[in-house]
């Protein structure tokens, strides 16, 4: 399978990304920084460039043609509710419509459950571990 990862660099991209490509799965890990690019080689993934801000849905389109499946794990990390709005709203909206466009089916969101919160434990962010 072919997928395609927007957040490839983050803590949950990284893992991911690792554990697809080594039973020979095929990953592209769309990420922002140009230094983020070697790292992802080096997690078996083809790495492109892309941000969930500036790009326009056909840009993110052409992108992921050609992919089976789409992970999405961006996420605005604590910054403010205007990058959450942009990141994790907006963005997620520009990726899902993108995807429909080229027909991927396959689209997998990391998120987290806000009712975590309400109940009391709080929603808080954890250095992710890849074992
Ligand atoms: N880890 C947790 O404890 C936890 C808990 C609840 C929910 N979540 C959610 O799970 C998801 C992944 O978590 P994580 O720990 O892997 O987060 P992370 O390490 O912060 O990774 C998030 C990734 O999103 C990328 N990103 C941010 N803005 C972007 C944009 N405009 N366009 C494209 N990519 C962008 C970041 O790229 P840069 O490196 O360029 O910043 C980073 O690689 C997030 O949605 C997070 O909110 C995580």
């Amino acid at each position: 399978m072919k997928v395609f990862q927007i957040g490839a660099a983050g803590g949950v991209g990284q893992c991911l990304m690792k554990r697809l490509t080594a039973p020979g799965d095929a990953a592209t890990g769309m990420h922002r920084a140009p230094q983020q690019a070697q790292k992802i080689i080096g997690f078996g993934g083809t790495p492109v460039r892309g941000d969930l801000i500036t790009d326009s849905v056909d840009e993110l389109s052409a992108r992921m043609e050609g992919h089976d499946a789409i992970v999405f794990s961006a996420g605005a990390h604590g910054t403010g509710q205007d990058k959450t709005t942009l990141i994790d709203g907006k963005g997620l909206e520009k990726a899902a419509e993108a995807a429909s466009r080229v027909g991927v089916r396959r689209f997998v969101l990391v998120s987290a459950f806000p009712e975590s919160e309400r109940s009391g434990g709080g929603v808080r962010a954890l250095n992710t571990t890849c074992v």
